[in-house]
């Protein structure tokens, strides 16, 4: 493990304001979101929609690393250029979601464990090929009655260790994933006690296996009530919920958290993002930042529907929402800069 070489991903992937956009969405997510919106569930699709995104006029103002799937990595634009090289020339880092999607926990009903540990270093030698410098892997924790149990926590600690363990050998910045869905009807109280107790097991794990804080990336949920729970928080409740629940559990050495939307709406995920950097800009010892997938894409995605004539409007989108995340990184958001002038 170099570790100079981790650092200095982390830097240009954060570097002014910068985040990160997470376009990893697995084909069968890919194809959801597509029928929502009538779009052909294809490969070529899926290519164009991809395309669309990486070759959005001036997404590099805001974006520093963009997290790709292992189809979008193989893919080509028309012209006939890799996705990952047209990313790198414009300043953007490829990354690369390596997980192999959730099951079942066989033993734990309604509880999941994340695949794709085997052959897991021989793919990072040939995504590092493709120009890859960060990987994804994500846990995913489900609240409910009686879970999540200890078992399922630990299970998917160890898998998320494993692969971290496994990024850094190879000088790839793992970022490690633990999310815990807003499904559900929980209160934001049970989502922080929830989110505390698998983050505290999970740098406990990492310490063990020596997993180098310094070089990885942490992507959380934000601490929020459940969709279904009649509990409405304030911004600025959400925003302290969070950050303390972050300053008890996630040490300082960490350089950067970066936190995932888990289906909120764009605009609260930036008001949440903004209200924990402008709120606590004092207290935070990490980069506090965003991988957003549908906060940043879904307004892009509902206006293409698929056809050229659209191209021009969903990039104008997807640009917008891309600088809206930054400047929530910075502190500096307000709701009428949701205007799209
Ligand atoms: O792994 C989850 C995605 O990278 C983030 O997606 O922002 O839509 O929750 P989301």
């Amino acid at each position: 493990m170099d570790k100079q070489i981790l650092k200095d991903t982390i830097k240009q992937v954060f570097s002014n304001g910068k985040g990160i956009l997470a376009m990893d969405e697995s084909n069968p997510t890919c194809n959801k979101r597509f029928a929502a919106n009538g779009i052909p569930e294809t490969e070529e699709m899926r290519r164009k929609y991809r395309q669309l995104i990486v070759s959005t006029p001036g997404l590099n103002e805001s974006i520093g690393g963009a997290i790709l799937s292992d189809e979008t990595i193989r893919q080509k634009t028309d012209d006939g250029q890799p996705m990952a090289d047209l990313l790198t020339h414009a300043g953007i880092i490829p990354g690369i979601k390596v997980d192999m999607s959730t099951t079942s926990l066989s033993g734990f009903p309604n509880e999941k464990i994340t695949e794709g540990l085997d052959g897991l270093r021989e793919r990072l030698a040939e995504y590092k090929k493709v120009g890859a410098r960060f990987a994804k892997w994500r846990a995913v924790i489900t609240i409910g009655n009686d879970i999540p149990t200890r078992a399922c926590i630990k299970a998917n600690v160890n898998a998320l260790t494993m692969y971290a363990t496994l990024c850094q050998e190879a000088d790839i910045v793992p970022i490690v994933e633990p999310e815990i869905l807003m499904d559900g009807n929980h209160s934001m109280q049970r989502c922080y006690e929830v989110t505390e107790e698998v983050l505290k097991t999970l740098f406990y794990h990492l310490y063990e296996f020596k997993v180098d804080f310094e070089g990885m990336i942490l992507k959380p949920n934000m601490v929020i009530a459940g969709k279904e729970s009649e509990e409405r928080n304030s911004v600025d409740a959400v925003a302290q919920a969070t950050a303390n629940c972050l300053l008890a559990s996630v040490p300082a050495t960490v350089p950067a958290i970066a936190f995932l939307s888990g289906g909120q709406s764009p605009q609260k995920a930036c008001e949440h993002l903004n209200a924990i950097n402008k709120n606590f800009k004092d207290q935070l010892p990490w980069i506090v930042a965003f991988s957003f997938a549908r906060a940043i894409q879904q307004p892009c995605l509902d206006a293409w529907k698929g056809r050229d004539s659209n191209i021009e409007f969903a990039q104008k989108l997807l640009y917008h929402r891309a600088k809206l995340s930054t400047v929530a990184r910075l502190g500096t958001y307000n709701s009428k800069m949701e205007d799209l002038r």
